[in-house]
């Protein structure tokens, strides 16, 4: 019998977890290696505080976890989405139950007023893709993956002078009061990258939402870096943010870097990346790796991940539709 249900993550058995991730990474994703138990237990523990709530499902047959489907509820200006991804067991696929997770998880994000849902990692040719595209999503961009390897780079080439005039302030998780007004200003330039016709919209930055945000790393355990361009006038106009998780010493995950458009054009994304790089080596000792995504129309950000040592890993598409008639 097929059971599918609202659970709670945090109390969520890992090690079964592990078993259904692992083994459908073997089979997705055969030339990478499967996720570890700790990479799973932060995935269940740690939302993407960025994106809002955080809903989880499971698809269990005669007791046994077959799958599931883990949702999150953008705010700020994104109350009209939903982001979802479903995994299914690969020895239980084609047998519904990805089919009647989504249409459980359709029905409650309605509920809660979201009117489209968006998959934001789909790889092209795979099962997952077939399964969109036969449920009517649409592509509406593409990203590329791209990792860092620590023994791959030589720490040389991160030796990169910000512009005349500007300087480079960092730090971890707060943001001083004095740059906090500016900062949230800054933030809003990432509503600039190329969206492609992806339904999630710049958030509206606030000094509340950045606060907000702040608390949520920090109830999760998640060291959010942060290094800012401060332009002669004392404000604000670029940044570069970095995850470090914990249970994943190992790798950390590089998010949004905005300039505002009046600065650009002057290296400072290049500066401020290769500043967080050099920062988060020289203190944090476990750490081998750093991934990233960004979109393929964004080349400029691609070339200077390219210049400070990323590689492009895959690609894949990103997929929406309306929630109705799920
Ligand atoms: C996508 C995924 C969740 C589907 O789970 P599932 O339990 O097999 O889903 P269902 O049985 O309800 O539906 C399977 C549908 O997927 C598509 N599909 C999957 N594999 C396929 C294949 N090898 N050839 C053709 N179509 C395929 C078809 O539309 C198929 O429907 P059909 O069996 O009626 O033809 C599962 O393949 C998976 O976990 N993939 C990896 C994760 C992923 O890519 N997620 C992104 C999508 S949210």
């Amino acid at each position: 019998m097929l059971e599918v249900r609202l659970v709670d993550g945090r109390q969520a058995d890992v090690d079964e977890y592990h078993e259904l991730q692992r083994a459908a990474s073997l089979v997705d994703y055969p030339q990478s290696p499967p996720p570890t138990r700790d990479a799973v237990l932060a995935r269940l523990r740690d939302p993407d505080v960025d994106l809002g709530e955080r809903l989880l499902w499971t698809a269990r047959l005669d007791g046994r976890l077959a799958g599931c489907l883990i949702a999150q509820l953008p705010v700020d200006g994104n109350e009209h989405l939903a982001f979802a991804r479903i995994v299914v067991h690969p020895a239980l696929r084609r047998q519904g139950i990805g089919s009647e997770l989504l249409r459980t998880g359709a029905v409650a994000l309605r509920e809660r007023g979201r009117v489209v849902v968006e998959v934001s990692q789909v790889e092209p040719n795979s099962p997952g893709a077939r399964f969109v595209a036969d449920r009517g999503f649409r592509t509406v961009n593409i990203s590329v993956f791209q990792i860092l390897e620590f023994a791959e780079v030589d720490p040389a080439i991160w030796e990169v002078e910000p512009p005349p005039g500007y300087r480079l302030v960092r730090w971890i998780g707060h943001a001083p009061e004095d740059l906090v007004e500016s900062y949230a200003r800054a933030r809003h330039a990432i509503g600039d990258a190329p969206p492609g016709e992806s339904a999630f919209r710049a958030p509206d930055w606030t000094v509340e939402r950045v606060r907000r945000l702040e608390a949520g790393y920090r109830e999760h355990g998640i060291e959010r870096r942060v290094v800012a361009a401060v332009a002669p006038n004392g404000e604000v106009v670029g940044v570069t943010e970095l995850d470090l998780q914990p249970f994943r010493p190992e790798l950390a995950a590089q998010r949004d870097t905005a300039v505002l458009a009046a600065h650009r054009g002057l290296g400072l994304g290049q500066a401020m990346k290769a500043h967080m790089l050099c920062w988060i080596t020289a203190d944090k000792a476990g750490l081998r790796r750093v991934w990233t995504s960004t979109a393929t129309a964004n080349q400029y950000m691609a070339d200077v991940n390219h210049r400070l040592g990323f590689a492009t890993v895959r690609r894949y598409s990103v997929v929406n539709r309306e929630l109705a008639g799920l």
